[in-house]
Formats: structure tokens, sequence, C-alpha cells
């Protein structure tokens, strides 16, 4: 097995964790991220873990150079492309930032890919790409509408891979979708870190359980759901991890050479949803969050957030049959290590 893998963006949240994992499962790790929203630190934290110096490009995935250095010197099975920019509302602010980030950013990879024959990709894409769903749980052949630059982004990603398999079938691509991926690390030593007040729920939860935010502001209580508060599937980030071990043992099953040594499938491109199948409203979390961490979490309830949908969860059929993959973790053990990592990491990464 040629087990050497690429992983652009691999210093961040979801990317941290995967490295353990890949570790783990026996494959050679080359981390290469610009630091843009993440520290040096995790990398150094995923090096003690593992017992092993992860090796470290610091560069950007547009710098097409860099990367023809990077290919040049290592011979890799395939990429994990992490890379990229989230946050939705820093998107609708900047769009030409998130689309030359993420999609110019991919075109980039897949050049340099292409230049050395490397052909085997999982991208992190996202369930932002269903928008609002019209039927749940949602499969990977539900309608894709987007509404925002983020998730547009994501979306033109999807298509550049699928007209790339439709110019050259010996290309295998898979996009995982993530629905919302949260948790930490079970050793507390990495985690989730974001720069400023955090958008998303869970991080915004541990911060008021902290005490470094006051109250958790609730984006509507009138929502055609259990209990009026958005729905969402909230994925443990080590389960996520695994399902991108999976993605890439399946790609070497399937592209391995065949008995006369000549022929190789590829698989073309492959969406596969990474959720649990599961929703959880809102309260729901709160309330387990709170009995976990044994803190009172204050909350209000606002108005929506502009953009919100009420409920998206996923149907995660398709990676548990194809990958042999499915998420194991709950929600408690979502609260526990998110607590974990927080309460042993207040200031995240930022050491001083
Ligand atoms: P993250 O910001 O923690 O990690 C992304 C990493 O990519 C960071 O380390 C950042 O420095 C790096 N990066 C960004 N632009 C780069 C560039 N041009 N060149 C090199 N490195 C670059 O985010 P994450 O939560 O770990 O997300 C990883 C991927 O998964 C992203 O592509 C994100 O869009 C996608 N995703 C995330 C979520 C989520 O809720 N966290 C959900 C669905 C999809
Ligand atoms: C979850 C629920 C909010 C914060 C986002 C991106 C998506 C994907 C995952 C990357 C909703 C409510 C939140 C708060 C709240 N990322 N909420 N108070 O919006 O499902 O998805 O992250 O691909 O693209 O859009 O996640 O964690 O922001 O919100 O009430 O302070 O929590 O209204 O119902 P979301 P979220």
């Amino acid at each position: 097995m040629k087990n050497k893998i690429l992983v652009t963006g691999g210093a961040g949240y979801i990317g941290s964790h995967t490295c353990i994992a890949l570790h783990e499962a026996g494959y050679e790790v080359v981390v290469y991220d610009n630091l843009s929203n993440s520290s040096r630190e995790a990398i150094n934290r995923v090096s003690t873990l593992i017992g092993q110096t992860i090796e470290f490009i610091e560069g950007d995935v547009r710098d097409a150079e860099l990367l023809r250095k990077v290919f040049a010197s290592h011979e890799f099975f395939g990429v994990i492309h992490f890379a990229g920019l989230k946050a939705v509302g820093e998107s609708v602010a900047k769009p030409l930032l998130y689309y030359n980030n993420n999609a110019g950013g991919t075109i980039t990879l897949l050049e340099v890919m292409a230049e050395y024959s490397v052909k085997n990709l999982v991208f992190s894409s996202s369930a932002t790409v269903y928008g609002d769903p019209e039927i749940l749980p949602i499969d990977e052949k539900s309608k894709r509408a987007c509404t925002n630059p983020y998730g547009q982004s994501k979306l033109t990603v999807e298509h550049i891979l699928e007209d790339l398999t439709v110019s050259d079938d010996s290309w295998s691509l898979i996009a995982l979708r993530y629905f919302n991926p949260v948790g930490a690390h079970p050793s507390g030593q990495i985690g989730e870190d974001p720069n400023d007040i955090p958008n998303n729920l869970m991080p915004y939860i541990s911060q008021v359980a902290i005490g470094k935010l006051n109250k958790l502001s609730i984006f509507g209580n009138d929502y055609p759901t259990i209990d009026g508060t958005g729905v969402r599937d909230f994925i443990h980030v080590t389960d996520l991890a695994q399902g991108h071990v999976a993605a890439l043992n399946y790609l070497d099953k399937q592209t391995r050479p065949s008995e006369d040594g000549t022929a190789q499938n590829s698989v073309g491109f492959l969406p596969i949803n990474l959720g649990t199948g599961k929703g959880t409203s809102v309260l729901e979390l709160v309330s387990v969050f709170s009995e976990v961490s044994g803190q009172t979490i204050p909350y209000q309830f606002t108005d929506r957030r502009v953009g919100d949908i009420a409920s998206c969860y996923a149907s995660a059929d398709k990676a548990k049959n194809l990958l042999e993959w499915q998420a194991e973790l709950s929600i408690a053990d979502m609260c526990r290590d998110t607590w974990h990592w927080q309460s042993m990491n207040p200031n995240g990464y930022n050491l001083s």
C-alpha cells in the first residue's frame, strides 16, 4: 500500500484530528497549511499525541510553485483537502476571498496533482450544499442549492470535481459532506479554537460555560421542530476523522491494480454524507452540555438568524454501505469532550 497522504489544512480543527486517525490507521501524513485559521501549536500537540514528529509545510494551496516542490519530493497516494475558509458571514462580506481561496485554491491543487499523476482526493464538502432541504433525512441525491458564497464555493468545487471526472476517468474524487462537526480529541489536547467570538453553537455554549461569554442567544424558538429551536446533525470530530480513514481505505481498495498488474479502477466523483443520521435541537444540546459539564448555561431567545433553516440531518446509509463507516459517539460524548478541551485550554492554543 502506498500510504503517504498530503493533508491540506491539516493544522485546522478537523484536519488535526484526522492526522491522528490517519497515523493510527498506518498512513503517513504530510501537513500543508498556511496557518490562516490555525496554529503551529496544534501540529506540535498532534506530534506529541502520536509520539512522532509530523512533517509540516507552511504554504498556501494557491501557491503552485511550492505545491510542485512538495509533490516532487514525496510520492503521495492521495490528498485530503481540508484547506479552506469556512465562516458563512465573512463569505457574504468577502465573496471574492472565499471563491479565490476555496475554489481557486482547489483548482491550483488539482492542476499540480494532475502534473504529478496523483489522482486520488478526499474533499471537505458540507451539508450546506443542500441549502434548505425538501426531504429529511437528506440523502446524496437531494437537490443542491446554496444561499451564501461559502456554500457556493463548496458547490462550485463539487461541480469542478464532477467535470474533471467526466473529462478524465482516471480521477477518484470523494466529496465528504460533513454535517455539524463538534467535540474534541478525548485527550483534551486538541479541539476547536475559534479566532473571535464563535459563530457556531457548540463553541459558543462552551465559552458561556467557562465564563468567557455571558449568555447564549438562541436564534429562534418558533421553528417547526420538537421544541421550536433549530435541529442539526451534530457529529463528533473523531468520528468524522475516522470517516476520512474509511474514505482512503475505500480508494485504496478500489484503485489497487488488478491481479495481472495492469488495470486500475477509479471511482470518479463520489459524494458521501458524514453525519449520524440523528437530529438534535439547540435546546437539547444546551441541556446535555449543562448536565455533563455541571455548568449552568444562561440563554435567551432572540430572532431567527438570517439564512438559518429549521432542520438538517443526514441519511448516513451511503457511508455505511460503501465505506463501512458509521458514527459511534453520542451527544453526551460530544459535549463531554468539548468541555474537557475547553476547560483544559480556556484560551485555546494561545498559550500566553
Ligand atoms: P479550520 O479553519 O479549522 O481548518 C481549515 C484549515 O485550512 C486551517 O488550518 C487554515 O489555516 C487552512 N487554510 C485555509 N486556507 C488555506 C489556504 N489557502 N492554503 C493553505 N491552508 C489554508 O476549519 P475546519 O473546521 O477544520 O474545516 C476543514 C474543512 O472542512 C474546511 O474546508 C471547511 O469548509 C470544511 N467544513 C467544515 C465544517 C465545520 O463546521 N467545521 C463543516 C463542513 C465543512
Ligand atoms: C446550529 C444551530 C443556529 C449559534 C454552520 C454552517 C455550515 C457548516 C456547519 C461548514 C442553528 C443555532 C447557533 C448561536 C444559536 N459549516 N445557534 N445560537 O448554521 O447549522 O451550520 O456550520 O460547512 O455551513 O452554516 O451551525 O452551529 O452555526 O448553528 O441558536 O449562537 O444553532 O440558529 O439552529 P449551522 P451553527
